[in-house]
């Protein structure tokens, strides 16, 4: 056995021994954001379609609910919700990728020419206090067994400090984009190759000025609906932390020339996208579901530790663009576990007036609702979810999600959420459709997503209340509020 696969078993027995508790104890399991088995989950990585399945590796610490020492886990679906989690794909076990902290960081898949499935990754290790980050590769067969090439690094470290490698093929080419920085102002650089095995630089496409944040990681580069766009996670930008450019890939000229800038999703918790094209065409994009200590309202990783789990993905989008503007649709697979369906017609609420609503078990469920602009008075319209009015002698718990029509400000609030969360964050409405707004919330044991804008603007945000926590209302504040459409529905548990 070498040392690979030493280290692959000694991670997967370790999952095979905590797993079971997690499955039988843990209370704040999601339904159907996916999460590990047991132990830490951050990005997303490897998205691919291979042999028939959906393949979704990712962020990966089998011994303990914290970041540290990455492995790749992995699992695969038919349909995007319900998973099968197989063995851990990639341990740390090489020179180039074996440290406690560094290990086998974020990268995606392609199959090559010859069928096999390809992963790229960094390989980061930490020597004499300087972090060294190079691109590696790993092969397999069977999509499922995978040996990391033996000539690694495929790119040795640079100055930049680059890292999460995104492969695809355009025109007899393969390409890599890299995040990396210098002078603290982050750049996307490419490499091409024609063999995934020998790599070239082939440029740095985009710069900061200063204003797109000091490093960018996780980048990813595609096409949707005629126009290319570049997606980047700058860090140390407050409150932007997942920004997209709308714009074209020019690769004669090896640049990329944005149109239009914003972000992917305004919440507290959507961090490290990665996409990919399935067997349909769609662009779907997946991310993990929390973020990290340099952004302002962080505060630790939420209470699910204590069960020894700690992360989630948020759900599937598919990324279309209209009129230069990236829309982020929930996947249409989801409405398959829809059940309990609810509908309420003409629904009006009085001026500073409050109405219950029944969706689900008002914890696992979906709201679907269009608000008219033309016949609402309401400066707020508020959605207040997961509400308890005495949690065990504590305060009332709620969590808010605020429609600022005068101010034209989607916000919101979790200072009351629970015992953990804390901090308001708030974004612009476009207002896309004069006449109305569409409002579309997923809610999961821990998560809260909501959709707006015509999908133009999304807010994910995590919450961790009391299981008694599940009543929901809708108030207005300054005047009254009328529903074209209001419908609710619980949602099934999926299996993983
Ligand atoms: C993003 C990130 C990546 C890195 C990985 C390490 O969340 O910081 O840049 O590859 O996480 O786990």
């Amino acid at each position: 056995m070498n040392r690979h696969e030493q280290a692959l078993l000694k991670a997967q027995s370790t999952v095979e021994k905590n797993k079971k508790f997690v499955k039988r104890y843990a209370k704040k399991r999601q339904w159907y954001h996916f999460m590990p088995e047991c132990g830490w989950m951050n990005d997303p990585n490897g998205l691919i379609y291979y042999k028939g399945k959906y393949h979704l590796f990712y962020q990966f610490y089998p011994y303990g609910p914290y970041w540290s020492a990455m492995h790749w886990g992995h699992a695969i679906s038919d349909d995007l919700l319900n998973w099968e989690y197989l063995p851990v794909a990639l341990a740390p076990s090489e020179p180039y990728d074996d440290c406690q902290k560094g290990g086998i960081f974020s990268g995606s898949a392609v199959t090559g020419k010859d069928g096999r499935l390809y992963l790229f990754y960094t390989g980061t290790v930490i020597s004499d206090d300087k972090v060294i980050k190079s691109q590696c590769m790993a092969v397999s067969e069977d999509g499922i067994n995978f040996t990391k090439y033996q000539n690694n690094p495929i790119i040795n470290p640079t100055m930049f400090v680059e890292s999460d490698p995104k492969v695809w093929y355009k025109e007899n080419k393969w390409y890599m984009i890299v995040g990396g920085e210098e002078n603290h102002k982050g750049r996307a650089i490419l490499y091409v190759s024609d063999d995934l095995e020998k790599w070239s630089y082939f440029g740095t496409i985009l710069k900061s000025d200063g204003s797109l944040g000091a490093m960018w990681e996780c980048p990813d580069l595609f096409s949707v609906d005629g126009s290319d766009i570049m997606v980047i996670c700058p860090m140390h930008l407050g409150e932007q932390k997942c920004s997209y450019l709308v714009g074209n890939m020019d690769y004669k000229n090896r640049v990329f020339i944005p149109s239009a800038k914003g972000e992917v999703d305004y919440g507290f918790d959507y961090y490290a996208p990665q996409s990919f094209e399935d067997p349909k065409g769609r662009r779907i994009q997946f991310a993990w579901a929390n973020a990290w200590d340099w952004m302002p309202w962080w505060k630790g990783f939420g209470t699910t530790a204590q069960e020894k789990w700690c992360g989630a993905m948020n759900i599937p989008r598919e990324i279309r663009i209209k009129n230069n503007i990236p829309r982020f649709i929930p996947i249409k697979e989801l409405s398959s576990l829809r059940e309990n369906h609810r509908y309420y017609d003409k629904f009006y609420i009085d001026k500073d007036a409050k109405t219950k609503i029944n969706a689900g078990d008002g914890i696992h469920c979906e709201i679907l609702a269009t608000l008219s602009l033309t016949d609402t008075s309401a400066e707020s319209v508020i959605f207040k979810l997961r509400c308890a009015d005495d949690v065990q002698g504590k305060n009332n718990r709620f969590t808010k999600i605020i429609f600022n029509l005068c101010s034209k400000t989607l916000s919101v609030d979790r200072n009351y959420s629970d015992d953990w969360s804390t901090g308001i964050k708030s974004c612009k409405l476009r207002f896309l459709d004069k006449d109305k707004l569409l409002i579309h919330i997923f809610m999961d044991t821990v998560s809260v997503e909501v959709f707006t804008d015509d999908y133009a603007t999304a807010f994910s945000t995590n919450i961790y209340p009391e299981e008694i926590c599940k009543d929901i209302y809708v108030e207005t504040d300054g005047g009254s509020a009328s529903f074209l459409s209001f419908e609710t529905w619980g949602i099934k548990q999926v299996s993983f």
